[in-house]
């Protein structure tokens, strides 16, 4: 046992992505741009979908909820990465850091979880198109939501106790844009072989999991629509064609980050902006640019929209 907690470094320094001023003040530009469209998008969405009893149906519900949790993912992130464009060194406290990493994890957690479920979702809608409204209903949909909570809460508490664990004696410069496991556990002053890989058990066991479970249900979901002629066949389609994007543009990212141990990688930071701020800003886009319901939805949001401003 030891005495005492040695943890001596009560600061991080966060490379960024640049070094050169005009280059920052081009890329806090650029991101704030970025931001500014998550937040918007993400929050209309979900609020569309609270208010819109068109919009109230499972997968709308659970659209609503990925919606919510992109605009909270965005936020772990750039606000701290803006910051940092506009100032010459940016520094992160020890708390912040590990909470950083708490939230990244919790809420990119329940994402993943959330994903899978609603691939469940359109699996049931798909197989038992009669019994769906029986299955899918207000509790069992409130139920599987709260247990991807859950599921992200437990994903993420078991990293930050083995975090909070390790010895910080000196060297405190992460080459990243946000605290996160991988360049965090290299800093540590001990042997982190063991840590490593359980980070890479944690991380990538369920990353992948999720996503082989993903890959299959798509794949015979798919399959099952090649083969039906039914009405309603081509919004099907188009609905799973978007879900598999939005699956893939997250998963992909994460298994490169996280099944491998913690090596940097030149594209590393690229990958890192896309699964943080990139994702997050398309997923609107992707699911109501092409969606009737949500349309229709935002004209009758347009219509009340002068009322509410004269
Ligand atoms: C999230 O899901 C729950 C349970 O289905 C639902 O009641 C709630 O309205 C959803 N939230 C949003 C923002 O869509």
């Amino acid at each position: 046992m030891e005495p005492e907690n040695h943890t001596t470094v009560t600061e991080f320094i966060l490379l960024g992505l640049a070094t050169n001023p005009e280059v920052k003040l081009l890329l806090f530009a650029v991101f704030l741009a970025i931001y500014t469209t998550t937040m918007i998008g993400n929050l209309l969405i979900a609020s569309l979908v609270a208010s819109e009893p068109l919009l109230h149906t499972p997968m709308y519900f659970l659209l609503g909820n990925l919606s919510f949790l992109d605009f909270c993912y965005a936020t772990i992130t750039a606000p701290k990465m803006l910051v940092g464009f506009l100032s010459r060194t940016n520094t992160i406290t020890y708390g912040g850091c590990v909470s950083q990493i708490f939230f990244f994890h919790f809420i990119g957690g329940i994402k993943i979880f959330l994903l899978t479920i609603m691939a469940y979702d359109r699996y049931v809608a798909i197989f038992y198109p009669l019994r769906y409204m029986a299955i899918m209903n207000g509790t069992t949909c409130g139920g599987l939501v709260w247990a991807s909570w859950i599921g992200g809460f437990v994903h993420s508490i078991v990293q930050v106790a083995i975090v909070v664990q390790l010895p910080f004696c000196g060297p405190n410069v992460l080459d990243n844009f946000y605290c996160d496991v991988p360049q965090v556990v290299k800093l540590a002053c001990t042997n982190t072989f063991v840590v490593e890989l359980l980070m890479v058990s944690n991380n990538g066991l369920v990353t992948l999991m999720c996503f082989v479970v993903l890959l299959v249900s798509y794949s015979i979901l798919l399959a099952k629509l090649r083969a039906g002629s039914a009405p309603g066949r081509s919004k099907a389609l188009s609905t799973c064609a978007s879900h598999i994007t939005v699956v893939t543009l997250i998963f992909g990212p994460c298994i490169y980050i996280y099944t491998r141990p913690f090596r940097s990688f030149p594209m590393d930071k690229a990958v890192a902006v896309l699964y943080t701020l990139i994702t997050p800003v398309l997923n609107p886009f992707i699911y109501t640019l092409r969606n009737k319901d949500f349309k229709s939805a935002l004209e009758k949001l347009k219509g009340k929209m002068p009322k509410l401003t004269l």
